[in-house]
């Protein structure tokens, strides 16, 4: 019968690549931790209209990308595309906003229905922060160095660069969008067809456009900085200060936009040339409005999320993944000897008791010796116990061979009672 594979676009993880998932997953989640932030969880799948709202009706997201179907009882829903929206709704729907400062992170996986390629998935992992109720630059500044500090403990800070944006509220975006249609309309033959369709609907979605021909015809466009309001301008100056102060290096691009309608003035991504097409590993920003117009009380936000599946591309391009990342187990408990098993299978939980932390993993299935060490060797384990009967005797085993899997290959006899001792000293070697 033909083989029924995984949809396209969605990865299977497997066990050699999880260690380095678990790896980003560890220091994220340390890093968020050291900086107050609380986890909140919400649903993989909400109701269709949460996404229109927020992420815009006119986007690519919400007109081409949302995995969106009829439940059975004739409700719109979605898979969810991004976090920021649930997390929103979720922490609204539960009192959590109002009059009040939160600090929360979520993570899991995002789907979109976009043409696969390398780091690009229609099921995708991300790990996204948002903070509540905080208005000045400083919580900015915050999120963005919490961002930063993240590649400094995965060791890949070298390798990323920030850059950062302002686009003002949407009534100084409405000014600007018909300032740069009517710039883009004397030309609109020459520009790509996404950016054609784009003019009248969302013409500022223009300046994301890859097409070289219309990268050069917005090269003359008018530039959003001179319709900001003084507010935002005040804001964004303030946040620069900040970011200077606190030695962290940017670039200012004035075509940053993002691709999700909620967004006013700071927004940020930060990028690699290391990963090839797909290069932005993270991205954010402040989102002021999101709140109301969900239906909640006016509420500042900002925050960012990043894409987990592009992290793991780029630790692996760039051998960051230090080596005890992917430790295996530490121990492997050979039983030669079918009348072994009930006292390995004892002797191996009570190691476990006596060393919490131990990875110790038994041959199950018995085996010759040979057999069992060649698996003791591609377990990854550094040391080997060896439980097996001299000659005929029917006698619990009253000794183990303690076998180091290194090049030294050295080997001891260790009576059972003494164990314990024996390999305190192995492991904390
Ligand atoms: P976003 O820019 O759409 O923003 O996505 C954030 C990150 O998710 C991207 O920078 C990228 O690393 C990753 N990502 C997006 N799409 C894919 C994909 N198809 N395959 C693999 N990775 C992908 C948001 O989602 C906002 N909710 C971020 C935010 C949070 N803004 C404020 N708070």
């Amino acid at each position: 019968m033909a083989k029924i594979h995984a949809v396209r676009g969605m990865n299977d993880i497997l066990p050699d690549e999880t260690p380095s998932w678990q790896f980003v997953e560890r220091c994220f989640r340390n890093v968020v931790r050291r900086y107050g932030y609380k986890e909140i969880r919400f649903p993989i799948l909400e109701q269709t209209q949460l996404f229109k709202r927020s992420i815009g009706e006119i986007t690519d997201i919400v007109e081409k990308e949302m995995y969106s179907f009829e439940d059975r009882n004739g409700d719109s829903l979605s898979l969810r595309p991004e976090g920021t929206a649930g997390c929103v709704r979720a922490a609204d729907q539960h009192g959590l906003l109002y009059n009040q400062q939160q600090r929360l992170w979520y993570s899991g996986p995002m789907f979109r229905h976009e043409r696969p390629q390398k780091g690009r998935y229609r099921q995708f992992e991300q790990f996204g922060i948002e903070a509540f109720g905080m208005a000045g630059p400083d919580i900015d500044a915050e999120v963005i160095l919490l961002s930063a500090q993240l590649w400094r403990e995965l060791d890949i800070a070298k390798s990323l660069t920030l850059k950062i944006n302002n686009i003002g509220s949407s009534e100084d975006r409405a000014k600007y969008g018909s300032e740069l249609r009517s710039y883009l309309s004397s030309c609109a033959s020459q520009l790509d067809r996404d950016s054609q369709d784009r003019l009248d609907t969302n013409p500022l979605r223009i300046l994301d456009s890859k097409d070289p021909e219309t990268q050069v015809i917005l090269e003359n466009a008018p530039i959003m900085t001179a319709f900001l309001n003084q507010e935002s301008q005040d804001h964004y100056e303030r946040l620069k200060q900040l970011l200077s102060d606190a030695d962290l290096d940017y670039s200012e691009n004035p075509k940053l936009v993002r691709g999700l309608d909620y967004y006013n003035n700071a927004v940020f991504e930060w990028t690699t040339n290391d990963l090839g097409a797909q290069g932005t590993v993270c991205a954010g920003g402040r989102y002021d409005g999101l709140v109301t117009k969900l239906g909640g009380k006016s509420t500042a936000a900002v925050g960012f999320a990043l894409g987990v599946d592009r992290l793991v591309l780029l630790l692996e391009a760039l051998a960051a993944i230090p080596a005890c990342a992917k430790a295996g187990v530490d121990i492997y408990l050979a039983i030669v000897g079918d009348q072994l098993v009930s006292q390995g299978l004892q002797l191996a939980e009570s190691l476990r008791q006596q060393f919490p932390t131990l990875a110790l993993q038994v041959n199950c299935g018995g085996g010759k010796y040979s057999s069992q060490m060649k698996k003791a060797y591609n377990s990854g384990a550094g040391t080997v116990i060896v439980l097996e009967q001299d000659g005929d005797s029917v006698d619990p085993v009253t000794e183990v061979k303690l076998r180091r899997l290194d090049d030294s290959e050295e080997s001891t006899y260790v009576p059972i009672k003494d164990l314990q001792n024996a390999l305190s000293k192995i492991i904390r070697s």
